[in-house]
């Protein structure tokens, strides 16, 4: 392709046919690579076009197009597979990095179970991609990609044509769903790129993208014909169990046919589940394929369902990242972005590098002590060291996040680099910048009037977990934000956009640029079909900061409407009874409450609430959990020591069954549950005449005793 002209320079002309012309092309290699089979272009190319489009959508919001490729993830293929709902939910895990976060997470599960010591197994995880396998009668009928964990891809034809799959088992459960890990080897992936180069066509990045790219083929010949394998390591449902313990659970998938990691060992405590890691890496560059890290997981499966799942991950397992690769560059420059609360976040700008595969071209270096060389409590990292303008750093990323910085070479450090200076000023809009005692990030102080608080708010606003308005995402925030005829400065200036331009005269959103009058109309009535919004989602979406969606769940379960939470929080100041209510709240501390109460209270932020509040019918919500169970609406409070099970775990079964469990006893309170050593709590009952029950009439009033 000929020498592009920088993104910056283009005219508006020039990007809408050059939008148009990357659109066909990547359409064009997508359909030759995913459904030909016949690449024309390098993955590097690929990727160049992919990044060149979106830089161009991005300078010219207004110009992306319907088919936009940036809004097609994986081409074809997507749309090309069946779509298959998983029984039981695919989780992801959740990530340690550091010894200590294993010691943690053993004494987590310990201190829930309330047990003295547990076995876990340990075993490498595997680098590729999960799949899960449903046999019924002992025939493999289906076989789906993990997806978004909820639904996930049909790739049964395809998955049949892995050796490493059996078609039937015999002794198996009569129902039987098999997870594991696709992946292929590293001698597979050498001579799988090097039949693709030699035929002209595009070659892999890693084993994962190579395994991913070939099971997601629309034709299963081209699967059959790459090499891919498979560990089994997990199940979902299933009509009997497989064993009482995951190492043996492992042995009986192994006997039924999987293939499973030779490495999977049982560990007695922490010191053996390290250890295992240790000799899992060790050996790691001669497994003969990729692996990156080890999963430890609780054995006996009734304790593993004991502790159950947070919303994502399961609380009986956690992956151990291995280390992550490092790389040295220089730091260009230090930009400082403002982020929806104040904080302002230095950026390290980079000569752009390859870490781990993957190009680097930006680092966070965190607060202004980072880049300093001090630590919290002003103790030095990088032994003191200071990172300047100039310097070469060590990059790193752990576990697929933001880059980072590690080190910094002192012998190359150029003469006239300075001492970063971290501005005590907005660098958005000119505000003090100020740190409060114990915060390591320095924060503007210039609220709604800063114009990058205000628009991360409204990126925030219209994001996933809050408002989701379909049609409005951080790029049309950003178009609006800037609009001279339609500005949106804040969420409630989204409610009243269609009124706004019904008055505009000629200059109406339809008529512009990348608008038409069906994207239009589908905008405004996404718009209206949010002005119903659930207590949550509204609290969750204005932002506030120590305000993030679990702590929205449970103010709105608490207070349930809008008007009563809107009255509480208006009133609650350190002494009064409403005050007392909200940090009464199980999981809303002092800091939240002082956040809320700030946000609430303060009189232009009030005023935006209020106005967006004025555009929305906010629906009450109901406590989550059992509607029929005996304790369902009943405020609970757990004191003294529980001894057949952790504060933690007896505090998830109440909600389970819909109870809200508070922390402390109050007139609302409807039942204390106190163990031996209840103190000052069992008193307020008494004096709130509050009905106090032990533990075993606590089990046997919800039925599991
Ligand atoms: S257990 C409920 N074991 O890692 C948890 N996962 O980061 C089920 N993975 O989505 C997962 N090796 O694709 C488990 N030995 C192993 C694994 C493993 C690789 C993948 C899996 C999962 C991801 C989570």
């Amino acid at each position: 392709m000929a020498m592009a002209v920088d993104v910056e320079q283009l005219t508006e002309a020039e990007a809408r046919a050059e939008l148009a012309r990357l659109a066909e092309a990547i359409s064009a290699a997508n359909l030759a690579y995913h459904t030909l089979d016949a690449p024309e272009l390098s993955d590097a190319d690929f990727d160049a076009l992919k990044r060149r489009n979106l830089a161009i959508e991005a300078r010219f919001p207004s110009l992306k197009r319907s088919d936009s490729p940036s809004e097609q993830v994986g081409g074809a293929v997507a749309e090309g597979f069946g779509k298959v709902a998983h029984a039981v939910r695919m989780l992801s895990l959740e990530n340690a990095f550091l010894d200590s976060d294993v010691a943690e997470f053993e004494e987590r599960v310990r201190k829930y179970l309330g047990a003295a010591a547990l076995a876990f197994t340990a075993e490498p995880k595997i680098d590729g991609l999960s799949l899960s396998l449903r046999y019924e009668n002992g025939v493999l009928l289906q076989a789906a990609t993990r997806g978004d964990g909820e639904i996930g891809e049909n790739v049964t034809e395809n998955a049949r044509t892995i050796a490493d799959i059996p078609q039937r088992l015999t002794d198996a459960p009569a129902l039987l769903e098999v997870r594991g890990e696709v992946y292929m080897s590293h001698a597979d992936f050498a001579a799988l790129n090097q039949r693709q180069a030699e035929r002209g066509g595009r070659t892999f990045a890693n084993p994962r993208n190579a395994a991913a790219g070939s099971l997601r083929q629309l034709d299963a010949n081209i699967t059959a014909a790459r090499p891919l394998r498979f560990f089994a390591y997990a199940w979902g449902a299933l009509s009997a169990p497989l064993a009482t313990t995951q190492i043996d659970a492992i042995a009986r998938l192994n006997r039924l046919g999987f293939q499973t990691n030779p490495l999977t060992v049982l560990c007695s405590g922490p010191d053996e589940m390290l250890a295992q890691y240790r000799k899992i890496e060790a050996e790691r560059a001669l497994l003969g394929y990729d692996i990156d890290g080890v999963v430890y997981k609780v054995n006996d499966l009734g304790l593993q369902a004991r502790l159950g799942f947070r919303s994502a991950t399961p609380r009986w397992a956690i992956a151990h990242k291995f280390a992550a690769e490092l790389a040295w560059t220089q730091l260009e420059a230090i930009d400082i972005q403002v982020g929806r609360t104040g904080a302002l976040s230095p950026v390290a700008r980079l000569t752009p590098v390859t870490v781990g595969g993957v190009v680097v071209a930006n680092a966070t270096l965190h607060n202004e002590d980072y880049i300093a060389g001090r630590a919290a409590k002003g103790s030095p990292i990088r032994e003191g060291r200071d990172i300047r303008i100039g310097d070469w750093v060590q990059i790193y990323r752990a576990g697929d996040v933001i880059p980072k910085i590690a080190d910094v070479d002192l012998t190359r450090r150029p003469d006239d680099a300075q001492p970063y200076v971290f501005p005590h000023t907005c660098p958005q809009c000119g505000s003090p910048a100020h740190r409060e005692p114990g915060d390591a990030v320095r924060r503007c102080t210039g609220g709604l009037i800063c114009p990058a608080q205000a628009m991360e708010r409204l990126k925030h606003f219209v994001s996933r977990g809050a408002f989701d308005i379909e049609g409005l995402g951080a790029k049309q925030v950003e178009m609006f934000f800037h609009d001279e005829d339609l500005p949106v400065k804040s969420p409630a200036d989204i409610f009243t956009l269609a009124a706004r331009d019904a008055a505009n005269g000629l200059r109406k959103l339809k008529n512009r640029e990348g608008f038409g009058e069906t994207s239009v109309k589908k905008l405004f009535a996404a718009i209206d079909a949010k002005r119903k919004i659930p207590l949550d989602r509204l609290i969750f979406g204005l932002g506030i900061r120590h305000v993030g969606e679990v702590a929205s769940s449970l103010l709105a379960r608490h207070y349930s409407t809008w008007p009563a939470f809107e009255a509480a929080i208006t009133h609650a100041l350190p002494g009064t009874p409403e005050w007392a209510e909200l940090t009464s709240i199980d999981g809303v501390g002092a800091v939240l409450a002082g956040s809320l109460v700030a946000a609430l209270q303060n009189g232009p932020e009030r005023a935006a609430i209020d106005a967006l509040v004025a555009e929305l019918d906010v629906q009450p919500v109901q406590a989550l959990g059992r509607v029929d169970s005996p304790v369902a609406g009943k405020t609970v409070v757990f004191t003294g020591t529980l001894e057949k099970m952790s504060r933690a775990e007896a505090k998830a079964r109440a909600e389970a069954l819909g109870a809200k469990v508070s922390g402390s006893v109050s007139a609302k309170t409807d039942l204390l549950v106190a163990g031996p050593g209840a103190g000052s709590k069992a008193k307020d009952a008494q004096k709130h005449g509050v009905k106090i029950i032990d533990e075993d009439d606590w089990l046997a009033l919800i039925g599991q005793a």
